[in-house]
């Protein structure tokens, strides 16, 4: 019962700065259950003995380490001029934390994963894959929200607190089906006896073989010609094969500043001699770098996948008539207009299932050089 005192303490907490413990551990153990059978066997040997070959165990560990390791800007990455639900804009107009941020977090321990090396790139990937899917992690009003105070069940909550563990801890709590195991072993095998199983069980059984059933390859596809993420530094890029001729005239410190992404998708059309000043992490990512049995094309494009979790913050995530305005009435969330909607359409149940498909083919493809989720239950 390793996950309950975490889920437990969720509510007392209410700042928590990334998804409660219990977020990432939903997206880890949904992740677990599409690992091929390669993957899992890969991780039992990477992940320490005590984790027992599971992601959930190491999913919040990043949180853990924020000061001492400074990771704290790998966690979120905030748009420039972004004001929801105002005006959304997804690094249009740059970006506060261009270099390290959220999406270069996710291409770079890809990369390491890739790479080979070992347990500490796969903590990070899971976590910031989960923060990720997090719509208040895409945005930087009000701190992502951790500034704009709500009311939640007649409770003062700020917004980043209610998406984190709030919307969560109710769905969890509500749940009262899904208590005994499902006949799939794929499944049960994943669980670990939290206290957020039968919330698992319900997003698998109805959502990954139902509502989502026909949308989970588009949740896992990235642009043939890499992914586009805005970056002040080599503006204006348009097609990638056009850039590509271009490049080469990049100054060694330009290139440095590219992030993985786009690094990873040069690195694979370049030969390494041709540029010179390349950075380490560059040549990490560079093919002949890779392990003969991850071969794969590299398999991440946060940037694509983030933008329309972003647009979440216009359409669901912030409520319109929100000033902040000092003294202004607090908004209650615990409504048929905000709350219900968000389950008629099943928000959170969808956002928890694409972090951990997606995390699952991440590994996948890095570790057993498989492609794409395994979805035999
Ligand atoms: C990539 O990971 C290394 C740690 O392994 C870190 O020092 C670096 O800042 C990371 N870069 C980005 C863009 O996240
Ligand atoms: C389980 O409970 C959820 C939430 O109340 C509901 O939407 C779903 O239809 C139930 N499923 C079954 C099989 O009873």
């Amino acid at each position: 019962m390793l996950l309950v005192p975490l889920l437990a303490l969720a509510p007392l907490v209410p700042t928590a700065l990334a998804w409660g413990a219990a977020g990432h551990e939903i997206v880890a153990t949904i992740a677990q259950v599409h690992l091929y059978p390669e993957t899992k066997e890969a991780l039992l040997h990477i992940l320490p003995p005590e984790a027992k070959g599971h992601l959930a165990p190491i999913a919040a560990w990043a949180d853990q380490v924020r000061m001492r390791w400074r990771n704290g800007a790998m966690h979120y990455v905030n748009g420039i001029n972004d004001h929801p639900a105002d005006h959304c804009e997804f690094g249009e107009d740059g970006w506060a934390n261009e270099d390290v941020n959220v999406l270069t977090a996710i291409a770079n321990f890809t990369g390491q994963v890739m790479n080979g090396k070992g347990d500490i790139p796969i903590r990070f990937l899971t976590h910031f894959v989960g923060d990720m899917h997090q719509p208040l992690h895409l945005t930087g009003r009000d701190k992502g929200g951790n500034g704009a105070m709500f009311l939640f069940e007649g409770r003062h909550r700020n917004l980043h607190s209610v998406w984190d563990s709030g919307i969560l801890t109710k769905n969890i709590r509500e749940l009262s089906n899904y208590t005994t195991p499902l006949p799939s072993k794929q499944i049960e095998s994943a669980l670990l006896g939290a206290i957020f199983d039968p919330y698992v069980r319900f997003i698998l059984w109805e959502g990954m073989r139902g509502w989502w059933s026909n949308s989970i390859e588009g949740w896992l596809a990235c642009p043939a010609g890499g992914d586009p993420y805005p970056h002040s530094s080599v503006s204006n890029i348009p097609a990638p094969d056009l850039w590509l001729n271009t490049v080469k005239g990049y100054t060694a410190s330009a290139l440095k500043l590219l992030p993985s992404p786009l690094s990873a998708f040069l690195a694979e059309m370049i030969p390494l001699q041709a540029v010179e000043g390349f950075s380490n992490d560059l040549l990490a990512l560079h093919p002949t770098n890779v392990k003969a049995s991850s071969r794969a094309p590299f398999p991440a494009c946060p940037y694509t996948w983030a933008k329309p979790l972003h647009k979440l913050n216009c359409e669901s995530a912030w409520p319109k008539e929100y000033t902040g305005s000092p003294g202004s009435p607090l908004i209650e969330l615990d409504t048929d207009v905000y709350l219900g909607k968000l389950a008629r359409d099943n928000t959170m149940e969808m956002l928890l299932a694409m972090g951990g498909v997606r995390l699952a083919h991440l590994l996948n493809t890095a570790l057993s050089g498989k492609e794409g989720v395994y979805l035999a239950y």
